[in-house]
């Protein structure tokens, strides 16, 4: 039966840890036990029999649409949906809404791949039924990183992932994957360390997030280069608060421009940090629009690249596709896992779905919602974000811009508003408050404010239409 509340999975911060344990031994269960070895699902359940489940993708796709079509069979369902949507009214210029609305009737669950970032969110806005982001443009693929989570549980035998060194490599600002799984990394205690081109390190508003929401603070600079890897660059590290990198990093004083990513990491203070995990993946140049100039420079992770003895018992995930940046060598070499972390996408996906229809509810409690206040005056502010679904031409005309507004902190004294869709952190340069008539730049904000009176402002002239100046000791 379903569920009261309907839940949606639209970013990794829609589940909590205890919901992600549940899945992951639900999982379990599905693939014969914890330690059956087993990393793919055969046979038919018949617990789905009563559902039928939507794949609407507006994005290629091959791992999440096939395993969430082969899981809610392999559960016993059916599945209605396409990948094509020019075969769908989309091609007539209905939008997402409708199309979800309409779909809504037909099925009882909706997942949902779309370029626009948001678009998810926007969906299960819309709807009943749960919805599950198969992927947004480049904000968040949730499901991958539960995937990605339930690979390295499995795959290196311990209970947590508490102190694990984790290395990302590749297209860090444009690629979903990373986003949703930095935030999955940090919340399970894990370390994570940044290897990106110039140029494709993770987003601000992500390294903020990590700061601020989970504690993980940036430790190095972005000027630290892998000398053995052709000048690869490190971009931070962001360490569990007190773990033993960071020890190791403090105890040595290190000058923090000048460190290099080679053997031990940490010279002369005995203690040597090794990879245990490495997360390779593509350029998305999909992603990147004609006029941004984008570095040529792109690692390639193969088996020569981990012959440093830090990578000895490194096992190598991708969420795939790989299109050049990943070593064929390393499907034979027992330390690539990303066949595996494919196939266990199954099993991940149908104790999703089981969870999500109340088929096997969630006994735990709902995660927590954001922290941030829900801004008041937003009715004509625009998502900066060009590629939020609340800027496209068919959609936004159904949809109200909504942001946080995340108050400033002595790192980011700006106040900053983030779409509640897309999750994109901008700054309007001038804010006033609620009956009052002096305009203000956003910087050096006081903190004693009623937050709930700001009111901001995209430009000096909007400011002034809505009766405000600037005075001339703000101006000073
Ligand atoms: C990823 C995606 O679509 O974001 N693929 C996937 O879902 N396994 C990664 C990618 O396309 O690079």
């Amino acid at each position: 039966m379903r569920q009261t509340m309907k839940r949606d999975v639209i970013t990794i911060s829609d589940v909590s840890d205890s919901e992600i344990d549940e899945i992951f031994s639900l999982a379990d269960e599905f693939l014969g036990g914890k330690d059956s070895g087993a990393h793919r699902v055969s046979g038919r359940r018949h617990q789905a029999d009563a559902y039928l489940m939507a794949t609407l993708f507006y994005e290629p796709s091959t791992r999440t649409r096939f395993s969430f079509e082969a899981a809610m069979k392999r559960l016993g369902g059916e599945v209605v949906g396409g990948a094509d949507p020019a075969t769908t009214s989309a091609a007539k210029g209905e939008s997402v809404l409708d199309t979800v609305r309409v779909m809504e009737s037909y099925t009882d669950l909706i997942v949902l791949r779309h370029p626009c970032e948001g678009a998810a969110r926007a969906a299960a806005e819309h709807v009943g039924v749960p919805v599950i982001n198969g992927g947004d443009g480049r904000h968040e693929h949730p499901t991958q990183t539960l995937c990605d989570l339930y690979t390295l549980r499995r795959e290196l035998g311990g209970e947590t992932l508490r102190d694990l060194n984790v290395l990302l490599i590749g297209d860090l600002k444009n690629g979903r994957t990373v986003h949703s799984l930095v935030y999955g990394l940090a919340r399970f205690g894990a370390n994570v360390i940044t290897m990106a081109p110039p140029g494709l390190g993770l987003p601000s508003e992500v390294s903020r997030r990590l700061e601020e929401d989970y504690g993980r603070k940036p430790e190095l600079g972005s000027q630290i280069f892998d000398n053995e890897n052709g000048g690869a660059r490190i971009g931070a590290m962001y360490i569990a608060p007190d773990s033993q990198l960071k020890t190791a990093i403090s105890r040595a004083q290190l000058p923090r421009a000048n460190l290099h990513f080679d053997g031990e990491f940490v010279e002369g203070d005995g203690v040597k940090i090794s990879i245990d995990v490495c997360y390779v993946t593509r350029r998305q140049g999909e992603r990147v629009s004609r006029d941004e100039t984008v570095s040529s420079e792109y690692p390639v992770i193969d088996a020569k690249f981990l012959s440093a003895k830090r990578y000895k018992d490194t096992r190598v995930l991708h969420p795939l596709p790989r299109v050049g940046e990943l070593g064929y060598d390393l499907d034979r070499d027992q330390r690539g896992v990303y066949f595996k972390q494919a196939a266990y996408g199954v099993p991940i996906r149908m104790a999703l779905i089981s969870k999500l229809l109340g088929i096997s509810p969630f006994s735990t409690s709902r995660p927590q919602g954001p922290q941030h206040d829900l801004y008041r005056h937003g009715e004509k502010m625009q998502c900066a974000n060009d590629r939020c679904i609340t800027n496209h031409a068919v959609e936004r005309r159904q949809l109200t811009p909504k942001f946080w507004l995340v108050r400033p902190t002595p790192k980011f004294p700006k106040i900053s508003l983030r779409c509640t869709y897309c999750e994109t952190d901008f700054e309007p340069p001038f804010y006033g408050r609620v009956g009052e008539r002096s305009l203000h730049a956003n910087a050096g904000v006081p903190d004693e404010m009623d937050w709930w009176k700001i009111v901001l402002f995209a430009n000096e002239q909007e400011a002034r239409m809505a009766g405000l100046e600037m005075s001339a000791s703000a101006q000073s």
